[in-house]
């Protein structure tokens, strides 16, 4: 498949183009620092675009030929740091595919944008409304707009916090919607697995048009006393929303 990432100079992105690389695919990024990309140059099947997200031209160029993208761009936390990188991008972007006949964008955003009693604590009561503020708020913003919008094929995945762990080989648990329910220790997952995760959305149609909170399995391992390779015996089930591990 041929595909444009973006905030792909990002810790998640370099995964996402890294991994999309070892898949096979054939990789565009735009890039407004290229020089940041930290993957293996120069590659046959990678082609790195000096340009702006928030330019229509720009994305335009870069995604012609291309059969999806992924956006791992992602904001600025800070008490007054404002925020439009997700809801400006997708404005962009969505225009860019609606012209080009580009179907397929997946996206991230984050566990929680919407409120829930379950969320983790530290999240609802500190870096929410804090920190994060005015990055939530706009990545509710894109959200809102996906969810309204029916020309184009959207996924939104939404981890909890990111680690800098390698890939697990295990499917993370997921379910749709704000959170990954029924977790009550810890939650996180790594950015390797996350980006592992965005590009099987490519391959299957479970996740289409949806909001998909996932989670390391390792979490509910941690939780249920187990070591967290069991969890590949168990697939990445909780109740009974599954995505098997391609
Ligand atoms: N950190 C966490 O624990 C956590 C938890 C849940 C969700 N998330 C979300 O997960 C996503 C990935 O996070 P991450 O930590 O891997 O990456 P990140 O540091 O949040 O994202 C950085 C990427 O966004 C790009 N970017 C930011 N502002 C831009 C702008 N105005 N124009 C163009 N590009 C811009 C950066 O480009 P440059 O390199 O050029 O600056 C870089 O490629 C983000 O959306 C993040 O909010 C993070």
């Amino acid at each position: 498949m041929r595909i444009l990432i973006v905030g792909a100079t990002g810790p998640t992105g370099q995964e996402v183009v890294r991994q999309a690389l070892d898949y096979g695919h054939n990789v565009k990024v735009l890039a407004r620092n290229p020089d940041k990309l930290n993957v293996p140059q120069p590659s046959p099947n990678l082609e790195v675009i000096h340009g702006d997200v928030f330019k229509l031209e720009d994305v335009k160029g870069a995604l012609t030929g291309c059969d999806a993208i992924l956006s791992a761009l992602g904001g600025k936390p800070g008490l007054f740091t404002a925020c439009d990188v997700y809801s400006k991008s997708y404005d962009v972007i969505l225009k860019a595919m609606k012209e080009l006949s580009v179907n397929r964008f997946i996206t991230v955003t984050s566990w929680g944008t919407q409120d829930d009693p379950e969320l983790p604590y530290l999240w609802r009561w500190v870096f929410k409304p804090s920190l994060l503020r005015n990055v939530v708020a706009d990545m509710v913003v894109m959200e809102d707009k996906l969810l309204k919008e029916e020309g184009i094929n959207w996924t939104v995945v939404k981890p909890p916090r990111l680690m800098d762990h390698p890939l697990t080989g295990v499917a993370p648990l997921t379910m749709e919607g704000q959170l990954v329910r029924g977790i009550p220790g810890k939650t996180h997952i790594g950015r390797a697995d996350l980006a592992k995760f965005m590009l099987d959305c490519l391959t299957t149609p479970q996740w289409d048009r949806k909001l998909v909170a996932i989670c390391s399995a390792a979490c509910a391992a941690v939780a249920d006393g187990k070591d967290a390779g069991d969890m590949a015996s168990v697939g990445n089930s909780v109740d009974g929303d599954k995505m098997g591990d391609k």
